[in-house]
């Protein structure tokens, strides 16, 4: 089932919209078409209660005032671009640097902020289809990028995401959604008991402003090893250089054997609510980010709850960052020729 309800006017006027997703699986997802950005993820607990497990806002206004990129669909490129610029086919590109002097997350105006076509399609396992077309040069980049976003919830209790893109020139894209998870419900505070699985090895080093060094870094016996189920605040603590830079985790983890298909990447569990998310994804790799920038004087979250630091986790499939500067990184330029499509699926399960 899917209901349609507004959700307020986009600072250039046009009417937006949230669609909420229902079905038997009990998961259920409200989003709106501007931004994409997932409103409410209402997963049932083991006492049968429903708990929402995204961060976000009562309306409109808190999207547009607060930081964070809440629930949003991240492009063109999600992350970091040093120096704001790149090259590509031998001419130089100027990005805005909205983040100190690079660009981050699409620029000043991102696909977060922009008002996407919608088209409801309901049955078992309903989806919205959320369309935008991104002209030529909008916020730097070049050709004009026409994308595709299904979100659909599963028979099987999970919310996928599709991203599809095409373009006319050769330009750069790296896709991600900017959900805050919190397996207790978004209001439940601290995620540092929350048990974090991450099928990856290795990690980007990066600096004190989080753009990669171009290392590659192996996570063996370092707070960033999540290769075997661990608590995702045991060690908070205990690197002083993610403590200066990031005040938590936010890394890009490189998934093993990667080889373009489908497969269970990740995983999150609360003891507590009994919740187990997994992350299911083509992309080669996962940005993992503690919400370490939460602040409780920014916009209250829904029903006025004051944000906490590190009350959340994003878990963002993308390539790796700031790849257009590194040759040996995964490839971030999509050309006439191809058909951008990936796909993440965060898959709910519940103890009984
Ligand atoms: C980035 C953080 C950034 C945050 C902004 C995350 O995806 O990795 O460095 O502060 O987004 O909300």
């Amino acid at each position: 089932m899917i209901t349609k309800e507004p959700f307020g006017k986009s600072p250039q006027g046009s009417e937006v919209y949230a669609y909420t997703l229902e079905n038997a699986s009990g998961v259920s997802a409200k989003i709106t078409n501007f931004g994409g950005i997932i409103i409410n993820l209402w997963v049932k607990d083991k006492s049968g209660v429903r708990r929402d497990v995204v961060c976000g806002f009562d309306n409109l206004d808190g999207y547009l005032q607060a930081d964070g990129y809440q629930g949003a669909l991240i492009g063109r490129v999600t992350n970091r671009i040093s120096g704001a610029s790149f090259q590509l086919d031998e001419k130089t590109y100027t990005l805005c640097p909205n983040f100190g002097d690079f660009s981050a997350h699409g620029g000043k105006i991102g696909f977060n902020r922009r008002v996407w076509g919608a088209k409801p399609i309901d049955g078992e396992e309903p989806s919205l289809i959320l369309t935008y077309v991104s002209p030529d040069m909008e916020e730097g980049y070049p050709g004009t990028l026409v994308v595709t976003v299904t979100y659909q919830l599963t028979s099987a209790g999970g919310l996928s995401i599709r991203y599809e893109a095409y373009t006319d020139k050769t330009t750069l894209i790296n896709m991600t959604n900017h959900a805050y998870f919190n397996l207790n419900g978004y209001e439940a505070g601290s995620i540092a008991e929350q048990i974090l699985w991450i099928d990856a090895d290795t990690i980007n080093e990066h600096d004190a402003n989080i753009i990669p060094t171009g290392k590659i870094l192996p996570v063996q016996g370092t707070p960033y090893d999540f290769t075997k189920p661990k608590a995702i605040g045991k060690d908070f603590d205990s690197d002083p250089d993610m403590e200066k830079q990031a005040g938590g985790y936010d890394n890009n983890f490189i998934f093993n054997n990667y080889d373009g298909q489908m497969r269970l990447r990740a995983s999150l569990y609360s003891k507590m609510s009994g919740i187990k998310m997994q992350v299911l994804t083509n992309q080669p790799c996962i940005g993992i980010y503690t919400a370490n920038m939460l602040n409780p004087d920014d916009v209250p979250f829904k029903g006025g709850i004051k944000q906490v630091r590190r009350g959340a986790v994003c878990f963002e499939t993308q390539k790796m960052p700031d790849a257009v500067h590194h040759p040996n990184f995964t490839d971030t330029t999509l050309s006439p020729e191809e058909h951008y499509d990936y796909t993440t699926i965060f898959q709910f399960e519940t103890d009984v």
